[in-house]
């Protein structure tokens, strides 16, 4: 249903043959970008705005058929893509998933460290250890496992764009459970601890903090973790209109247009001297 969304939302583009082929000459000019999680929601909205922008792509994800789908409309628009399936909290899943697309379609450019899990919104006193221990992982020390390999790619060429997917629960105590927020706001802080030390050697390294978009990240989470976390479609916030006219001084939910056109800016030269930043897209939410 989502990738058909993509697909309509991008028919002109894809019916222009001769877009195409310009897509296909940028894709070989602009090098490699890996993202993430790309086999739905934001994660894939990037990847197609980065195709267009004339990147190759790399697709990563845990389902491996949806990140194929993302990978055939890429290459439906005579873009270059390779789907992969991994799990970004293994590192010898990832790392070998991020080697394989380096070979055949690097230099890497960007690494976008983008897939996540919601945490059941448990608060501390009732989270169990075993889904904590999985959402740290899966959102936080895949940022450290993507970067660390994305490094050994970016460092020996002194060039490189690394963006990591936050939130504003990076920044607040809402928007997830004890977790999640934990979890995006380590990702915040790598991105800052890394950014410093990186940046003299041609790195560089910002994150994105999305307030509320619609995507299946509800229910992939709860597929993904299991029967051990409850019914997450009511839990939160932002899970009705009124909720989010409450929330978001902008009275409405966003799109994965607009995380996609924001990492678009932090991969390109427009930003060359943005290091360390934490780019809030989210209706003005975190500016109450
Ligand atoms: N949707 C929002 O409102 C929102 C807000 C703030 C931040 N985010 C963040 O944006 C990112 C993308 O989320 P989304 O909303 O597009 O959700 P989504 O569920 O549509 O996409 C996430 C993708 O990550 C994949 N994934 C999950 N765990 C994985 C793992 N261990 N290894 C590999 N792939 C894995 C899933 O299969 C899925 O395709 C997440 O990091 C999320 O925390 C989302």
């Amino acid at each position: 249903m989502e990738i058909r969304q993509l697909r309509e939302n991008q028919a002109s583009a894809l019916q222009d043959k001769a877009g195409a082929r310009r897509n296909d000459q940028q894709s070989q000019s602009l090098g490699l970008a890996i993202v993430t999680g790309a086999g739905s929601g934001i994660g894939a909205a990037i990847a197609l705005q980065l195709a267009q922008d004339g990147y190759a792509l790399g697709i990563i994800d845990l389902r491996e058929a949806a990140a194929k789908e993302v990978a055939a409309v890429i290459q439906g628009r005579g873009g270059l893509a390779s789907a992969s399936a991994a799990d970004v909290s293994n590192s010898i899943e990832l790392g070998q998933a991020i080697d394989a697309c380096v070979r055949s379609m690097g230099p890497l450019e960007v690494m976008v460290n983008n897939a996540g899990v919601l945490d059941g919104y448990f608060d501390v006193h009732d989270m169990d250890e075993t889904i904590w221990r999985r959402v740290i992982d899966v959102n936080l020390t895949s940022v450290f496992i993507g970067s660390k390999k994305a490094l050994e790619h970016m460092l020996p060429q002194s060039r490189g764009a690394i963006i990591n997917m936050a939130s504003v629960a990076g920044l607040n105590g809402t928007g997830g459970g004890a977790a999640y927020i934990a979890a995006k706001h380590g990702v915040v802080g790598i991105t800052r601890q890394m950014a410093v030390r990186y940046g003299a050697m041609g790195i560089r390294v910002n994150s994105v903090c999305p307030g509320a978009i619609p995507t299946a990240l509800r229910e992939h989470s709860q597929a993904i973790l299991g029967p051990d976390v409850p019914d997450m479609s009511h839990r939160g916030v932002a899970v009705n209109d009124d909720q989010v006219r409450a929330l978001v001084p902008m009275g409405k939910r966003g799109d994965v247009s607009d995380i996609a056109q924001a990492v678009s800016f932090l991969a390109s030269p427009a930003a060359s001297y943005i290091q360390g930043h934490a780019l809030v897209v989210d209706g003005g939410w975190r500016a109450k």
